[in-house]
């Protein structure tokens, strides 16, 4: 298919290494990961830290997620415990985002964290992503490539919608295959969960051998600066529905659901993980399709559809 917008790239080594020359200049790319779509700048950089913030419209008080390629670069910017060694080996590369403490000699922009004394970190799975922080020597900071409080992005088109023009390159590494962000973990000292993701509680709990909870403020406020509502497509939702409305976009999950006009199915199969990677290109589309009501089935509070309810409650609020 020929790419009518010229701000997208494919993946190919002369792109990845435009995009590199671009970071290296303080240059915004968006990038490709494996949860959703990321607005990335040299996390050592004032002025590429104030870029992804201007971009985003993000409060200042809501830190960023650094990315890094492997657990030696970390050790200069943060300390590493044993909670977070022995799921470092189990999950990462991958959809589980670190809180850690940082060292107070670390390179990194104060502002991407906000002037906490933690740092969220990242080792992002995604091919593209990896090759590219190959050929760096910094870490990214990396928050999802959407307008604050907006519907993240799960593919270079996404992004092209919350930005247009304003985003000079897009590294095209397909659709998201997760399809949500990452699961944040905070191994400082107490471990919480204070966002649910693709890793899962339970798997997380086997890993240390010992039980851990999921931060009570994660239905209020997530971390400092973030706001109750989220993930959203700017149009009233309601969650836990049972019938169908006329002139309301319905999201169901299961085969029973006869199609429709106003349907949307997650997952036809009845499957959590494909309900997630659905889940933000169906409010795209029921955006794109001016709805001004949105109606949701119940979606089972097990498994990933524990980080699905999450983005919904948000995204209703
Ligand atoms: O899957 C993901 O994590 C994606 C991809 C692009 O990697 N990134 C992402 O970033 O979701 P963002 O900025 O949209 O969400 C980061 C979350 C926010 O809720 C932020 O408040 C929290 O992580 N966070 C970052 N640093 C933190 C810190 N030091 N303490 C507590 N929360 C933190
Ligand atoms: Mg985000």
């Amino acid at each position: 298919m020929k790419n009518i917008y010229s701000n997208i790239y494919k993946n190919s080594q002369k792109n990845l290494n435009k995009a590199k020359n671009l970071l290296m200049k303080n240059h915004i790319v968006a990038l490709p990961t494996e949860t959703v779509y990321g607005l990335a700048g040299n996390a050592y950089k004032k002025a590429a830290i104030k870029k992804i913030f201007n971009l985003k419209k993000r409060p200042k008080k809501n830190p960023l997620i650094i990315h890094y390629n492997n657990l030696n670069d970390l050790k200069e910017d943060a300390y590493i415990n044993s909670s977070f060694l022995k799921l470092y080996y189990k999950f990462s590369p991958g959809p589980l985002t670190y809180i850690l403490k940082k060292k107070k000699k670390s390179k990194i922009c104060p502002h991407a964290n906000a002037n906490l004394d933690t740092i969220a970190v990242r080792f992002p799975k995604h091919r593209d992503i990896k090759k590219l922080m190959k050929k760096i020597n910094f870490p990214l900071a990396i928050p999802s490539a959407n307008i604050s409080s907006r519907i993240s992005p799960v593919s270079a088109g996404d992004v092209i919608e919350e930005f247009g023009k304003k985003v000079k390159f897009i590294l095209n590494g397909g659709r998201s295959k997760i399809g949500l962000e990452s699961t944040v973990i905070k191994v400082s000292k107490e471990i919480k969960i204070v966002r649910p993701g693709l890793v899962l509680k339970k798997d997380i709990e086997r890993v240390l051998k010992k039980k851990i909870s999921f931060s009570k403020k994660m239905n209020k406020i997530i971390s400092p600066g973030m706001l109750k509502k989220h993930y959203s497509p700017g149009i009233p939702m309601k969650l836990n529905c049972k019938t169908r409305e006329d002139k309301a976009a319905f999201i169901v999950f299961g085969k029973r659901y006869k199609k429709s006009k106003n349907l949307f199915n997650l997952s036809k199969k009845g499957n959590l993980k494909e309900a997630g990677k659905n889940l933000y290109k169906t409010f795209r589309k029921i955006k794109n399709l001016k709805y001004k009501k949105i109606n949701v089935i119940k979606i089972p509070n097990k498994g990933f559809g524990i980080a699905i309810n999450d983005r919904l409650k948000k995204a209703s609020n």
